[in-house]
């Protein structure tokens, strides 16, 4: 039997998602990425979808496959995913970084596949920008939230994140947790908001987690 539908809470808003690991090339054959699966992006733009919004989601490297009926663009470095959330940006209302991306890269991306040479190899590794950060700085009507994964001193850390990168809302989740790190299909999150927690939620399918931290993004934007 079809759920019923989902409170129309974001009719009217044009949400962008970025989803999965950022990929941060070596060379032709060569990158550095990570372990995100996009799932918790995925599902936070099926559930805007269904909440009314017109979305868009912006996706690095994924194991999940994105929902059907939402517009995907493909990205590959964190300097890509950033051009792409830029040219969205001025007519978004919402933006959820929902994406792992990478802190460094390659310092060079070789044009040639790297041939082996001596016993040891030293890669020089440069800071990307901060996309979270960048438009933190910058935002005029656009709702930020921001996510961060943590092996300890979850709230401490969610709490600075919040400030440094001006985010509306910010989602932390204890990767150490049972059910709640990457590629799982559940999470259990805290999200917090500049007044500090707002709900701590427990083990719960991502859809589900979408659902909330939507619901508390739509409360929060209408007062605003
Ligand atoms: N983020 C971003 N651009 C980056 C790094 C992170 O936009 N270059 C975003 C992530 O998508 C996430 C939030 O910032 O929404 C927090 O990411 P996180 O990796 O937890 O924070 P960092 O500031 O990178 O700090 P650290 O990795 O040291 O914990
Ligand atoms: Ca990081």
């Amino acid at each position: 039997m079809d759920k019923p539908p989902l409170p129309q809470m974001l009719q009217g808003s044009k949400v962008i998602v970025t989803a999965g690991g950022t990929v941060e090339r070596l060379d032709p054959v060569r990158y550095i990425t990570n372990d995100s699966s996009g799932k918790m992006g995925f599902a936070i733009a099926k559930a805007a979808k269904q909440m009314g919004a017109d979305v868009r989601i912006i996706a690095g490297n994924t194991s999940a496959a994105p929902p059907e009926g939402i517009a995907v663009e493909r990205v590959g470095s964190a300097q890509d995913m950033y051009e792409a959330v830029m040219r969205h940006w001025e007519d978004c209302s919402m933006l959820v970084m929902a994406a792992a991306v990478a802190d460094y890269r390659p310092k060079e991306e070789a044009p040639s596949k790297l041939k082996k040479q001596g016993d040891t190899l030293q890669l020089e590794l440069v800071k990307t920008v901060d996309i979270l950060e960048s438009l933190g700085q910058r935002k005029t009507k656009q709702f930020l939230i921001g996510f961060a994964a943590e092996t300890e001193q979850l709230d401490r850390y969610a709490r600075e994140k919040l400030e440094r990168k001006n985010c509306d809302l910010l989602v932390a989740n204890d990767v150490t947790v049972a059910g709640a790190g990457f590629g799982t299909d559940t999470n259990a999150v805290h999200i917090y908001d500049r007044n500090g927690l707002v709900e701590q939620l427990p083990v719960m399918s991502k859809y589900e987690v979408a659902y909330r931290l939507l619901t508390a993004a739509a409360v929060r934007m209408d007062r605003a």
